[in-house]
């Protein structure tokens, strides 16, 4: 770790967001003022109407217009990269650069290469990188994940599905604050949404293949069909996990009807299922978990589902008390957008795909 990062740590962590945007504001700096190990200390936008705003609601101690100048602050120990997913990895890689560690909103990248070069960067730097999937957060997927490695013996089903809903602007508008928006924000280049089928995949794919590592272990390869005839987009993936399990995941944006996402996991000695909600209700996963030792399903209640401050709290205890990572590493990060690029690609050939063999971008 940097003499200039480890020497100005203590107790709290001091962050630094950058982007002013929804998610920043549905999350991030909420997120930071209740985390009991970090603080808000800095926010940074180059619309200075939604900054000032911000600022006025959220009293971080310093606001930058430019996002070099936060860097060169010396006591902002971390950032949050809360902006457009083209700029994730550029603005990731500055901050590392500066000797800061970094939450990094999801999908770590677009590009393969240059998720590639970020890793080198982060080991060159002895920073903490972090990938913002949330849903390593909620404590029924965490309940779930411990139950797999005690108790469920062998895993060789997993079937898990994500599908958005055609009602969720009615939810989220109902349970979010209202979202200030400015016309001097910056956005990409190249329209995000231009092709809507990468964007999805970007936006609600990159939580399916996380949970999907996160629970299941590591994929080898996938195998994937898509259609949007009908309007939605669906894709149906079978999946090689590295250690033989077999695999299959439904990723659907949006069906008609509510929110709809978990999973079915089959061991040796138990069996998983869970059910995950929007996650601006804030609430656990509903996880039942049976075991063949005492012939019980076991459900965890997980009360304080507030993952992005949970997600935070993980970041900062990891950079202070060098916790080892619960969060998405750099590696999970590039395992995704790995999986991203051979959905697309399976879905173009018809083939299996190997993670390993993918290159470009999505
Ligand atoms: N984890 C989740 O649950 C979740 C939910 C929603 C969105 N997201 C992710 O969050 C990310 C951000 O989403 P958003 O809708 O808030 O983005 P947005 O593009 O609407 O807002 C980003 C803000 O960052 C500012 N900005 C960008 N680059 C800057 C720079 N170099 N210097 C200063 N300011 C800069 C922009 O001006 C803008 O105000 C996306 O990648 C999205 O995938 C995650």
């Amino acid at each position: 770790m940097p003499d200039s990062v480890s020497s100005s740590l203590d107790s709290s962590l001091r962050i630094g967001v950058l982007g002013c945007g929804p998610v920043a504001q549905a999350a991030h700096f909420e997120a930071c003022r209740k985390a009991d190990n970090a603080e808000l200390y800095a926010l940074c936008d180059v619309a200075n109407d939604l900054r000032e705003r911000m600022a006025a609601v959220h009293q971080p101690q310093v606001q930058y217009g430019s996002y070099e100048d936060m860097l060169s602050d010396p006591s902002v120990d971390a950032v949050i990269v809360a902006t457009a997913d083209a700029f994730h990895v550029p603005a990731a890689r500055q901050a590392v650069e500066a000797g800061k560690h970094v939450l990094v909103e999801k999908p770590l990248g677009t590009d393969l290469d240059a998720c590639l070069d970020l890793r080198e960067r982060v080991q060159m730097n002895d920073v903490v990188l972090q990938v913002g999937h949330m849903k390593r957060f909620d404590p029924g997927l965490e309940y779930a994940r411990d139950f797999i490695g005690e108790q469920l013996g062998e895993m060789f089903a997993f079937k898990a599905w994500y599908a958005d809903s055609s009602h969720r602007y009615d939810m989220t508008d109902a349970t979010q604050p209202v979202i200030v928006q400015s016309d001097q924000a910056r956005t990409p280049e190249d329209d995000p949404k231009a092709d809507l089928a990468h964007y999805y995949m970007r936006a609600h794919g990159s939580h399916l293949f996380d949970t999907t590592q996160f629970l299941g272990g590591s994929i080898e390869a996938v195998r994937a069909r898509h259609t949007n005839e009908a309007g939605p987009h669906c894709w149906f993936i079978d999946v090689a996990f590295t250690d033989g399990t077999l695999g299959h995941l439904d990723l659907t944006v949006a069906v008609r009807m509510d929110w709809h996402e978990g999973f079915e996991i089959y061991g040796e000695q138990g069996s998983v299922q869970g059910k995950t909600f929007n996650p601006w209700y804030f609430k656990a996963s509903e996880v039942d978990c049976f075991s063949e030792s005492d012939e019980q399903y076991h459900r965890p209640l997980g009360s304080d589902a507030h993952f992005y401050r949970r997600q935070v709290e993980g970041f900062a205890n990891t950079i202070l008390n060098g916790t080892p990572q619960q969060g998405t590493g750099i590696d999970d990060g590039i395992a995704v957008v790995r999986a991203m690029i051979a959905t697309a690609r399976s879905v173009d050939s018809e083939q299996w795909v190997d993670l390993n063999q993918v290159q470009g971008s999505l």
